[in-house]
């Protein structure tokens, strides 16, 4: 099978296009379409049957649950429970956004949905190509990164046929997404909530609304006790096909540092990449170095990432040693999907290492 691409602006809509995409959902296909995060490949969240597709197409672990997208705040009640005042809150605040929140779920949410859990993610998207294919599609859409599983989420719709052009029914080409990283994630299902996953939408920004809200302790644990409670959260994702290391330490320190370690593997033969801040990219004259973004624009770098990692795999790296780009914002989700990325390997140039 090969997939259907279909080019929609959020301005001008094909609504034609949308509604056949909209039948292809409602009759258990998959469409892939983009959100203001990463692009999602979707199936009818309702339909068992459908989600195994999505499993089936991603080649996921069963046991790593989807996120249901909705496009009208009502819409919620339907699927989850035990839902708190503080959720709405958040809601009001920053939905429709890049935010996904765990509640108990309601029995129409198949379990073949959720990996087996008796909790739901939902996400209420600000895009509005995808609140448009939602509502075409019936409502409740289940979707995870377009992406095959182990590679970085698509940033783009190339991206999206690169990995499932010939697995699934169609593609709504958006151009490029604005913020390049997945939705910050909220666990309701205890108390305090939990963030499982970091974003777009910050610690910062959440605790202004509900200030004893806590990161999962499992997430920023080191490797040994890294055990994070969203079943995604352990896999080593978001990884290009080349062994990646960050650096980290004084900018005087990291850029010698990454020249001579790059240089031992440009001498051993090994293609060698190089992750670089556009403020150090000029010092680096070996390797194929790659400008992330300036150091003074943390949403740059955030949307460069999941690009970078894949060009990396098109140029065939064998190696790649990558700069830190840490910061308190969305630097906070950059470097969780850069430290995955490297499956935790990192050099301090202090000395030590883990
Ligand atoms: O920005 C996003 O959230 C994108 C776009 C397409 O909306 N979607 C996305 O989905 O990133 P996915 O499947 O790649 O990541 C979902 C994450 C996984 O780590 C999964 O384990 C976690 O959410 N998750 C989903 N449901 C959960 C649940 N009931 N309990 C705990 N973790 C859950
Ligand atoms: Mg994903």
């Amino acid at each position: 099978m090969r997939a259907e691409v279909a080019a929609v602006t959020a301005e001008n809509p094909d609504h034609a296009a949308l509604a056949r995409a909209g039948r292809i959902l409602k009759n258990g296909g998959l469409v892939a379409f983009p959100t203001e995060t990463v692009y999602g490949l979707g199936g009818n969240a309702l339909d068992p049957e459908a989600s195994g597709k999505i499993y089936a197409a991603k080649g996921r672990p069963s046991d790593n649950p989807l996120i249901v997208h909705i496009a009208d705040l009502s819409d919620l009640e339907v699927i989850a429970s035990d839902i708190p005042e503080d959720a709405y809150r958040l809601a009001e605040k920053f939905w429709p956004g890049p935010l996904t929140m765990i509640f108990h779920k309601k029995d129409i949410v198949p379990l073949a949905t959720t990996g087996g859990l008796d909790s739901v993610a939902v996400r209420f998207p600000s895009d509005r190509t995808a609140q448009l294919l939602i509502r075409y599609g019936g409502g409740f859409i289940a979707a995870p990164s377009a992406n095959t599983s182990g590679r970085p989420s698509p940033t783009t719709a190339g991206h999206v046929i690169a990995d499932l052009g010939n697995s699934i029914d169609m593609i709504i080409d958006g151009g490029p997404v604005g913020i390049g990283l997945e939705s910050t994630i909220v666990d309701f299902t205890e108390s305090p909530p939990a963030v499982l996953r970091p974003g777009y939408i910050s610690l910062g920004m959440l605790k202004e609304l509900i200030p004893e809200i806590r990161m999962d302790p499992g997430l920023s644990a080191d490797r040994e006790d890294f055990h994070p409670k969203a079943p995604g959260m352990k896999y080593r994702h978001y990884a290009p096909k080349a062994s990646l290391t960050i650096v980290e330490g004084p900018d005087d320190e990291v850029v010698p540092a990454i020249r001579e370690l790059a240089h031992k593997e440009i001498q051993k033969g090994r293609k060698t990449g190089i992750i670089a801040s556009e403020e150090n990219a000029g010092l680096y004259p070996e390797g194929i170095v790659k400008v992330i973004g300036s150091r003074s624009d943390e949403e740059e770098i955030a949307h460069n990432l999941y690009r970078i990692l894949r060009s990396f795999d098109d140029d065939g790296a064998e190696v790649i040693w990558s700069e830190s780009f840490d910061s308190p914002g969305i630097g906070q989700a950059t470097m969780n999907r850069l430290l995955k990325a490297a499956g935790h390997r990192v050099i301090y140039t202090g000395g030590g290492s883990t």
